[in-house]
C-alpha cells in the first residue's frame, strides 16, 4: 500500500490482547525466580521459602479481590481458570442437572466449554445482548430453570467493553440456587468488581503480571468437582507444578494496578471518550460500537464501512499503532465476532483500541491524526469514495 511513511513513533493500542509488565511484576519476578524456585509441596528450607511466598501471593491477590486466602487458586492462563471453573462447576451438580446457561458474547473459553458440555450430552442456552452488548438481567432471569446447575456471565466484555449487569443477574440467581461463575479477565486490576457470584476468573498478563498465570476463584459453600484427573497441588483444584514466581509478579502486578486505578481509570476513560468522540467526526462512515457510559476504561470498539477490519490493521501497523479486531480475517478464522454479530452491528472494518496503563494524551493525538487517511486511503484503493469524501 502506498502512502506516507509514518513520521511520528505509534503506539501500542493492544492492551484488552496483554499488558505490558509492570515495572512492579518485574522487579518481583526477578527477586522470585531466585528465591521461589523451589517445589513448594516439600519439606525442606527452599521448599518452605517457595511455599510461604506462594501464599503470600495468594493473600494479596486475594486481598484485591475481596475473598479468602483459601478461595483463590493460580492456574496457568484465564483459560485455564474459565475451562475449569465451567467444567467444575458443571461437573459438582451433574446430579441436579446438566443445564448451563451463558451470555452470547462470553469469551470463546467460555463458549468453548459450553460446546463441549453439550457435546457431552449437556444443554445450553446462550442469553442475547442489546445494541450495546449488554444481557437483559430479566432475560437472564428468565432463562433459569430448575434443572439449570451453572451460569456464566462476563464481567465486562472483552471487545467492545460493556459492563455486564452481574449484580442483577447474580441476584437472580441466588433466588433460583444457581451459583454464577464470572470472567474478570477484562474487569481485575481495573476496576472494582461486582459481589455475589460463586466463581471469577482472571488472567495476569492482563493486568501487567507475567503471561501463563491465571486465577480461579471459588467461593466457599459452591459445590466444584474437577473435571481432570486428581492431583494434589493448588488444594486439589489445578494439576501441575505451580508457577511460584510467575504467582508472585502477577500478585505484585495486580496491587500496583489497584493502587493506581483510582487516578488512572478514569484518565483512560476520558481518552476513550475523546476517541469515541473524534472518531466518527474524523472518519465518515464510521459506527463506534458499545455501550458508552457502562463501560471499562480502557476499550473501544469502531467499525469502518468500505474497508476489511485486516487491511486496516496491517495499515495501522504499517503507521506504528498496533491495534486489533474482533473481527479481522486471521489465519485461521474467517468468521466476523461472534460479539459484534450477537450486537447486531456492522462487523466490517472494526477496529479494537485498548488502552494501556500508561499510554499518553499524545499517543491517541498521533491516532487521531494518521486514522483519517489511513482509511480513505484504503478506501481509495478499494475504489470506494464516500459521500463526505466526494463533497
Ligand atoms: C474475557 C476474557 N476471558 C478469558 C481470556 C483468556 O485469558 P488468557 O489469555 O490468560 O488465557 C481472555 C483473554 O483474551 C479474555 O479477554
Amino acid at each position: 500500500m502506498s502512502g506516507p511513511r509514518p513520521s511520528a513513533p505509534g503506539a501500542y493500542f493492544d492492551a484488552a490482547s496483554t499488558e505490558p509488565l509492570h515495572p512492579a511484576a518485574r522487579a518481583a519476578l526477578l527477586d522470585a525466580l531466585e528465591t521461589g524456585w523451589a517445589d513448594p509441596a516439600r519439606l525442606y528450607g527452599a521448599a518452605r521459602g517457595a511455599r510461604m511466598l506462594l501464599d503470600r501471593a495468594r493473600s494479596r491477590v486475594a486481598a484485591v479481590l475481596g475473598v479468602r486466602l483459601d478461595e483463590v487458586f493460580f492456574t496457568s492462563s484465564g483459560t485455564q481458570a474459565v475451562h475449569l471453573a465451567v467444567l467444575g462447576g458443571l461437573r459438582a451438580r451433574r446430579r441436579t442437572g446438566r443445564h448451563l446457561v451463558v451470555g452470547q458474547v462470553e469469551h470463546s473459553s467460555v463458549l468453548h466449554a459450553a460446546e463441549l458440555h453439550e457435546r457431552d450430552g449437556g444443554e445450553v442456552t446462550r442469553v442475547g445482548v442489546d445494541r450495546y452488548g449488554r444481557v437483559d438481567p430479566a432475560e437472564f432471569a428468565a432463562a433459569l430453570r430448575p434443572d439449570t446447575v451453572l451460569a456464566c456471565l462476563q464481567t465486562a466484555n472483552h471487545e467492545v467493553g460493556t459492563v455486564q449487569p452481574v449484580q442483577e443477574v447474580a441476584e437472580a440467581c441466588r433466588a433460583a440456587r444457581v451459583p454464577l461463575f464470572t470472567d474478570a479477565a477484562q474487569s481485575a486490576g481495573r476496576v472494582d468488581l461486582p459481589g455475589d457470584w460463586s466463581m471469577l476468573a482472571a488472567s495476569a498478563h492482563k493486568w501487567g503480571g507475567p503471561a501463563g498465570v491465571g486465577v480461579l476463584v471459588i467461593r466457599k459453600n459452591t459445590r466444584w468437582r474437577s473435571p481432570l484427573p486428581d492431583d494434589e497441588r493448588e488444594g486439589r483444584r489445578v494439576p501441575g507444578f505451580e508457577n511460584v514466581p510467575g504467582a508472585v509478579a502477577a500478585a505484585a502486578a495486580l496491587e500496583a494496578r489497584h493502587a493506581e486505578m483510582a487516578a488512572e481509570g478514569p484518565r483512560l476513560s476520558a481518552l476513550v471518550d475523546r476517541i469515541r468522540r473524534e472518531v466518527p467526526r474524523l472518519v465518515p462512515d464510521v459506527e463506534v460500537v458499545g455501550d458508552p457510559v457502562r463501560r471499562l476504561p480502557h476499550i473501544v470498539t469502531f467499525s469502518c464501512l468500505y474497508v476489511e477490519g485486516e487491511a486496516l490493521l496491517t495499515e495501522l501497523d504499517r503507521l506504528g499503532f498496533a491495534v486489533s479486531s474482533g473481527s479481522s480475517c486471521t489465519a485461521d478464522t474467517l468468521r466476523p465476532s461472534h460479539v459484534l454479530e450477537a450486537m447486531r452491528v456492522i462487523t466490517h472494518g472494526n477496529v479494537r483500541v485498548s488502552l494501556p496503563r500508561g499510554v499518553k494524551s499524545p499517543d491517541v493525538d498521533r491516532f487521531l491524526a494518521v486514522l483519517p487517511d489511513a482509511v480513505s486511503r484504503l478506501r481509495r484503493s478499494a475504489g470506494m469514495t464516500t459521500a463526505r469524501q466526494e463533497a
